[in-house]
């Protein structure tokens, strides 16, 4: 039994700031941020605004295109590392929103990774045969993270949240890999404003976002390669076999140098990172429901996700549309 994707949704907030806007902020422009991103364009979080918000559109609008009732979902897995609450977690106000009644509902947090491990996660459930119906969600806020006077980061990152909605079939393929490397955790830090005193203004540099680009790029371009071969491996199959690759959108480069040494074409590795910039743990179910919605995929397709981000954490999945 694994857990077919049977609908998808996203809710991307209005709110647009494009590269020309963030060189009013800081020291950069249009040409650099695109040419070494692929970013033209972020949507930010406004007004009433919140990971939870994000996170509960996203879920209605996937149950709608999976023609599924709030009722009939068991489990409601939501992966974020920018919820406006420690508690309730983002599931549970999820559920509220959306009528989720019979849902057991928590968070989890793998940073960029996340919606693959809240995946596996929902697929472990529904393969020991415990639930039937299950919403994944991957919803972030990093404007909240993100240093505004920090060019090296400031750049990259978006808000948005992505959902699908999983029901319990005999029929369909779900297979991964997934790794942690815990030792490379200073790569990629944001420390918790919670443990820190309410009067430590300014705001310590710690609790926004840090990264070694480099470091985070190199570790991309070598890892995310490494993990789909040993997935494709493990299921006996060839690249050729994939139809689709949707990585975590980035930065357009690491797409193209995963393209590059797996030997695939680049048409194969669709990419929307630059009208949403990087969104974390939402970037891999938003760009699923774009294709979604515009019909890209054929039932049958093989399709490859992939991802990596803070821990170090890195995986892929494949899965039979
Ligand atoms: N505008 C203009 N110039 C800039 C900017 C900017 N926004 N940022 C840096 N620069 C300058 C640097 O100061 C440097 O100048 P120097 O040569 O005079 O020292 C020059 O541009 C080159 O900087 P690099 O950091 O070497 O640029 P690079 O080509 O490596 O690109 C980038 C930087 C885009 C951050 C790249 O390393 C990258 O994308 N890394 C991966 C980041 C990533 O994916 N992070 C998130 C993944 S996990 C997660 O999603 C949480």
């Amino acid at each position: 039994m694994i857990g077919k994707i049977c609908g998808t949704g996203s809710y991307i907030p209005s709110l647009v700031w494009d590269n020309e806007k963030l060189a009013q902020l800081v020291e950069t422009d249009d040409e650099w941020i695109r040419e070494r991103t692929g970013i033209a364009r972020r949507h930010l979080i406004d007004g009433e605004e919140t990971t939870s918000y994000m996170a509960a559109q996203a879920a209605g609008e996937a149950l709608k295109d999976a023609g599924v009732r709030p009722e009939e979902v068991d489990l409601i897995v939501v992966a974020t590392m920018s919820s406006q609450n420690i508690m309730p977690c983002t599931a549970c106000e999820v559920q509220k929103v959306i009528g989720a009644v019979n849902a057991a509902c928590f968070d989890l947090n793998a940073a960029c990774t996340g919606f693959l491990f809240a995946l596996n996660t929902a697929q472990a459930y529904i393969g020991q045969g415990i639930y039937k119906t299950a919403i994944v969600i991957g919803t972030e806020s990093l404007s909240n993270m993100v240093n505004w006077d920090d060019r090296s980061t400031c750049i990259l990152f978006g808000d948005g949240a992505g959902a699908v909605v999983l029901k319990a079939s005999e029929d369909g393929k779900y297979s991964q890999v997934t790794y942690s490397d815990g030792s490379r955790g200073d790569v990629l830090t944001c420390s918790s404003r919670n443990q820190k005193k309410f009067e430590d203004e300014p705001r310590d540099e710690s609790t926004y976002m840090q990264m070694d680009g480099g470091e985070v790029f190199k570790f991309a371009v070598s890892k995310v390669p490494e993990a789909v071969r040993e997935l494709l491996d493990k299921e006996q199959m060839t690249t050729e076999e994939v139809s689709y690759y949707i990585l975590h959108q980035a930065n357009v480069r690491i797409v193209r140098s995963v393209a590059k040494r797996l030997g695939e074409k680049a048409e194969k590795f669709p990419t929307n990172m630059e009208e949403y910039g990087n969104t974390s743990s939402a970037s891999i179910p938003i760009l699923l429901d774009e294709l979604n919605k515009k019909k890209t995929f054929q039932n049958g397709d093989f399709i490859v996700l992939s991802g990596f981000g803070g821990g170090l954490t890195y995986g892929a999945s494949l899965i039979r549309w």
